[in-house]
């Protein structure tokens, strides 16, 4: 396996010591911002509930968790090495029952109807074999009046790294927008943009 294909898919499903000690790092250094950038937009309140689908090393989560006491966080991811360090990280917010985490396909994981006031996810659309099922199951689950932001690069930005396309699927903005208004957000959908350090990021904003 090529060192691309191998780094693609640690970046789809972190694992082993690789996952554990180089991934979680450039999860951590690398995402923050774009993470920020998706938190400020949330706008959280108190009694939020909320998921982080492909929450990584648990930092968003972490960060969330402070902004909300009556509500509560929940996560799902893929890997279970990310799993572990995102639950030792927020071990006393989930001993609190302000915090659950599980590990799973956000695809194949049931959820029941009008569960969530918002529902986040940061760098993992690229890995979603069916798209189109994954935003139906959103708007499923979210309350009405509820939000997803769907936080991405930028594609051109994408593309001219060393990622194997069979692994990721780069998304432009019109291609994120499409998705959600054809898997039945019919109401406005922002893309927010954002510089940062000569890299560009997009947040999809949309109501249920
Ligand atoms: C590139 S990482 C991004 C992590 C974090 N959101 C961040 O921005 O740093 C993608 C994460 O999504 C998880 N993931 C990929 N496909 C998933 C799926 N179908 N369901 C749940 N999690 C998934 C992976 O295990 C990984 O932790």
């Amino acid at each position: 396996m090529s060192f691309k294909t191998f780094f693609s898919e640690q970046a789809r499903k972190p694992s082993g010591l690789f996952g554990r000690f180089v991934m979680s790092r450039i999860f951590d250094y690398g995402n923050n911002t774009l993470n920020d950038f998706m938190q400020e937009l949330l706008s959280l309140k108190k009694n939020d509930h909320v998921l982080e689908i492909g929450f990584g090393t648990g930092e968003l989560i972490t960060k969330m968790v402070k902004l909300i006491n009556k509500g509560l966080i929940e996560g799902i991811d893929l890997s279970n090495t990310m799993v572990a360090i995102a639950e030792k990280k927020n071990k006393k917010y989930i001993v609190e029952g302000k915090v659950i985490i599980r590990q799973g396909n956000f695809e194949e994981t049931a959820y029941n109807d009008n569960s969530f006031d918002k529902i986040c996810c940061a760098n993992t659309i690229y890995f979603w074999p069916d798209p189109d099922n994954c935003i139906k199951k959103i708007l499923r689950i979210l309350k009405p009046g509820g939000k997803v932001i769907l936080a991405f690069e930028d594609k051109e930005q994408l593309e001219r790294r060393s990622l194997n396309t069979n692994v990721f699927h780069f998304y432009s903005q019109d291609e994120i927008k499409n998705l959600l208004s054809h898997n039945g957000f019919s109401g406005s959908i922002d893309i927010l943009s954002k510089e940062i350090k000569s890299q560009r990021y997009h947040c999809a904003v949309a109501v249920k």
